[in-house]
């Protein structure tokens, strides 16, 4: 079967086309035939690592969805046809987190992952596809989606009252911004490009800024809610938005504090949450569990994900390219 796997001494590319033999399920175990993968921006912190040596070898990419292909003995959940998507972490099946199920975060340090023709999952770590998906909108649900599910929606009870502030228009956001439309709720979006608030607006966005315009966005957003801020942020910057993101927020909100996009270990001031009663709730992706809800309100209000650009297999380093250049709107997929 066709591959990529890292290689820090494989020049700036540092991925390496691989021909491997199909691997067999075992007891309990599914084979799955990709037929589509999705990058997210954790792989390309995780490409940039390769080149400092810890990732070698590996099999990139957490999100993939295709067809169970063959299944081991003892799998009765699932039959060969059957649509699925791999959850992020193989482990995490249900109840709250545990630190011990990081290690079985796929395409990560000690798990390969999808950016292969094949691969081979305990029957647990697999979620069915919803039928109104095609394989590659549902690529791009295990990391993003189920990130933003879970911190806005699980932890976050975000509902049809809430205001939401999203941070750029990559996928985490996107997501973040269709639940929020498909709740009737309000969604306020800040991004580089006035052409991308326009999807954002067409998506259901209605107070738009653009933060090169408007580096003080954390006063546009008061002004915009008459002074009452969001009821929920999403926190994708890090050090250089999370003290706006505290400035943004409203009485007795939350911030799902998400991501790292301008680097990692804010040093925000706190004083404002307890003068606003808010909370952080910080989140790393989800379970198999968030991941099921996840699809029954994605068929339920027939949310398609954003999909910017579709790679073929042959050129997936222009798809970790196009990913670095932050040029796209929503996913970006490669099609197996
Ligand atoms: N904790 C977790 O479990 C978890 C899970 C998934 C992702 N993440 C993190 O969440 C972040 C987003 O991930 P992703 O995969 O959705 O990324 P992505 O698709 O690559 O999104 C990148 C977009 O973010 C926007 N952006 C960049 N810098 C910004 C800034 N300073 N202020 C506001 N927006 C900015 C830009 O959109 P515009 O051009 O529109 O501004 C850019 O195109 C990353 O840091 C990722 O590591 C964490």
């Amino acid at each position: 079967m066709k591959t990529y796997h890292l290689n820090g001494h494989a020049g700036a590319g540092r991925l390496v086309r691989t021909d491997l033999i199909k691997p067999e399920p075992a007891s309990g175990e599914v084979r799955m035939r990709v037929e589509a993968a999705s990058l997210n921006y954790r792989d390309l912190l995780i490409l940039d690592r390769a080149g400092q040596g810890g990732f070698d070898g590996r099999v990139p990419l957490s999100d993939g969805a295709g067809v169970v292909d063959a299944v081991g003995s003892d799998v009765v959940r699932w039959r060969p046809g059957d649509r699925v998507a791999a959850s992020f972490f193989r482990d995490w099946i249900s109840g709250p987190f545990k630190s011990s199920y990081i290690p079985s975060s796929l395409g990560g340090s000690t798990m390969d992952g999808m950016l292969a023709e094949y691969v081979v999952l305990p029957a647990t770590a697999l979620v069915s596809v919803p039928d109104h998906l095609t394989s590659i909108e549902a690529a791009t649900l295990p990391c993003a989606g189920v990130t933003a599910w879970h911190g806005l929606i699980t932890r976050g009870g975000m509902g049809k009252s809430a205001t939401l502030l999203v941070q750029g228009t990559g996928g985490v956001a996107l997501f973040g911004l269709q639940f929020a439309a498909a709740l009737g709720a309000r969604a306020i979006v800040i991004s580089s490009s006035d052409e991308k608030l326009a999807c954002a607006q067409a998506l259901g966005a209605s107070i738009l800024i653009n933060y090169r315009d408007t580096p003080d966005w954390d006063v546009a957003v008061m002004k915009a809610t008459d002074g009452e801020g969001a009821s929920h942020v999403l926190e994708l910057g890090g050090p250089g938005t999370y003290d706006r993101s505290l400035r943004s927020v409203a009485s007795a909100g939350k911030i799902v504090q998400i991501g790292v996009l301008t680097g990692f270990g804010p040093k925000p001031d706190l004083a404002r949450l307890q003068w606003e009663n808010a909370d952080i709730i910080g989140v790393t992706v989800g379970s198999v569990e968030h991941f099921t809800a996840m699809t029954r309100f994605l068929s339920e209000h027939a949310i398609h994900p954003v999909v910017d650009r579709v790679y073929d297999f042959d050129d997936v380093p222009e798809a970790y390219a196009q990913l670095r250049s932050g040029s796209h709107v929503g996913k970006i997929v490669v099609r197996l």
